[in-house]
């Protein structure tokens, strides 16, 4: 049975991108940083019939805790065969270069880029004992720095520096990532969830969660012949379905 390593878990894109690789025969490790919350999502699947599941703590923005997170997933498995970068804050929105504080930055970049590079190296051990290890870091379409040079962009004015420039630096990561991963058949793919009414953004978005992680689980699952290295948005590019970076 496969396993996978899903950050934040314990609701909305993260939770339900948990529900669909059980039911697709994974055996998912579901991060959370309050173990409670972990443990009630893991009773409501369970409830659902999905018994291969568990929690595991991890709050991202702590090192100590990744690397506690790290010690105890290795005792319980010998490997990772997916791990899915999914936790992420916005800072808030509005977000505006001059008004918008370095501390909210640090903050955003804090749990969208550093986290992530702390948890790659801390399960890459894992992920490389897999035959077919996959990598998905949960960007956004706002990190595509083409599309905001583009005043044709649907979404043009939604600027929000802090997220987009650290959903941006994420996919910079991603594709460094791609590069040094890919002769030992990994494939690291950024993926765009699409808007999604989550409390992410109290509900606003027009997209479903069940779409949001379906896009999830399509990158954590691609064959030998999937491509490494891309950015995948269907809201960005509905025809190709990949961003320009
Ligand atoms: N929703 C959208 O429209 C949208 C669009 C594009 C990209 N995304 C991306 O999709 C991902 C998931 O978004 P979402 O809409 O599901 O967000 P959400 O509803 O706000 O859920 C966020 C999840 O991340 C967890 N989390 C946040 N900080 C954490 C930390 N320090 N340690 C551990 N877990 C942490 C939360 O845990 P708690 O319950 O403990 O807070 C929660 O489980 C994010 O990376 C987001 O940037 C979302």
């Amino acid at each position: 049975m496969k396993k996978v390593l899903i950050t934040g878990a314990n609701r909305s894109i993260g939770l339900e991108t948990a529900r669909q690789l059980l039911k697709q025969g994974y055996y998912v490790y579901l991060g959370a940083r309050d173990v409670s919350k972990g443990q009630d999502a893991v009773e409501q699947l369970k409830a659902e019939g999905l018994q291969h599941a568990e929690v595991l703590e991890i709050d991202v923005d702590s090192p100590a805790s990744i690397t506690a997170a790290g010690a105890k997933l290795a005792e319980k498995t010998k490997v990772l065969d997916v791990l899915v970068n999914n936790a992420g804050i916005s800072g808030g929105f509005p977000q505006t270069a001059l008004d918008t504080a370095a501390p909210v930055f640090r903050q955003v970049f804090e749990t969208n880029v550093f986290a992530v590079v702390g948890i790659t190296q801390a399960f890459i051990g894992l992920l490389k004992k897999s035959e077919a290890p996959r990598i998905v870091n949960v960007t956004s379409g706002l990190g595509s720095l083409t599309l905001h040079n583009d005043p044709s962009w649907k979404y043009y004015s939604v600027k929000g520096p802090a997220y987009m420039a650290s959903k941006a630096a994420l996919n910079a990561y991603t594709i460094v990532l791609a590069f040094e991963l890919k002769d030992a058949g990994f494939k690291v793919n950024a993926v765009d969830p699409g808007y999604t009414a989550t409390d992410f953004n109290h509900h606003s978005g027009p997209g479903s969660v069940e779409d949001a992680a379906a896009r999830i689980v399509k990158a954590a699952t691609l064959g030998d012949d999937g491509p490494t290295g891309q950015f995948f948005s269907d809201d960005n590019s509905p025809e190709t379905g990949i961003s320009p970076w």
